[in-house]
């Protein structure tokens, strides 16, 4: 079993989604403080979908003012209304109960690492594998979604050992799952990669995201062997020319290898 080093959990209250939610309550509060105005001076009660659209509108003010992505300003200002109108669907509470409990083993600290779950795919792993080198080796996917580039390395190399770590519960359950349904000899962690030390490693595979690379690259530097690679799917890291490019699928993203000197 490989050590996983402790965590702080400082990081989690820094997270864009936790400040999304932050925002979300205060557009909240002045929505309402604005309402109640408007009632008590000259007895106006807005419609509850207007006071939820208004909601959105404050929540993505407030976002673009605390330079959240593009993105969360859209939800910020959907989120809302959109709740006002599932709620006017009268589902039975156990389906929120269930979607909910669904995401978060799927998507578990996404709100935190900033990094979603979405799948390489075979043409990738094929072109990893014939990168790696002709010997033995140890190497590892950090966030290794459903385990698929892990099963087909260990699959294609039976005399190299391969890992994968994963922090969502449910894909990692599903890749221990496939691996022994199949008899397969990967090993699979259910754990944070941040905490793992990579200096037993001569591979590390990352298909993370964008603000991921760049305390990747650090770890990278700190802790792995010299001689050992560093593989990103897609994403590259900001100021470091990678060693060797490839494209697995035509016009589609990169691969970057880096060698550690
Ligand atoms: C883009 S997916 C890549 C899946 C897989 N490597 C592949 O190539 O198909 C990224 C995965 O990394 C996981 N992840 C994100 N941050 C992580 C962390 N700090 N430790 C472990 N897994 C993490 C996510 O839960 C997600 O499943």
């Amino acid at each position: 079993m490989l050590p996983l080093r402790s965590h702080s959990l400082s990081l989690s209250l820094k997270a864009p989604a936790v400040q999304a939610l932050c925002l979300q309550f205060l557009s909240f509060f002045i929505i309402v403080f604005g309402a109640t105005i408007l009632w008590k001076t000259i007895g106006w009660v807005l419609p509850i979908l207007l006071l939820a659209i208004l909601q959105g509108l404050v929540a993505a003010l407030l976002s673009r003012r605390c330079d959240l992505a593009s993105w969360w300003l859209l939800i910020q200002l959907l989120f809302a209304p959109a709740l006002v109108i599932v709620l006017g669907w009268q589902l039975p509470p156990w389906i929120f109960l269930l979607a909910f409990l669904l995401m978060l083993s799927l998507y578990w600290s996404t709100y935190r690492t900033q990094v979603p779950l979405y799948l390489s795919g075979p043409r990738v792993w094929k072109a990893v594998s014939e990168l790696l080198p002709a010997r033995p080796l140890r190497g590892i996917d950090i966030g290794s979604g459903l385990g698929g580039l892990v099963l087909n390395l260990a699959k294609r190399h039976p005399e190299s050992e391969f890992y994968g770590i994963e922090l969502a519960p449910l894909p990692w359950l599903l890749s221990l799952l496939r691996a022994r349904l199949r008899s397969n000899p990967a090993h699979f962690l259910r754990g944070d990669y941040q905490l793992l030390d990579l200096s037993r490693f001569d591979v590390v595979f990352a298909y993370l995201s964008p603000v991921a690379m760049s305390p990747l690259w650090l770890k990278f530097q700190a802790e792995m062997p010299v001689g050992s690679l560093l593989i990103s799917y897609e994403f590259a890291i900001e100021g470091q020319t990678a060693d060797e490019m490839y494209q697995p699928i035509k016009d589609g993203p990169y691969l970057y290898v880096w060698r550690k000197q």
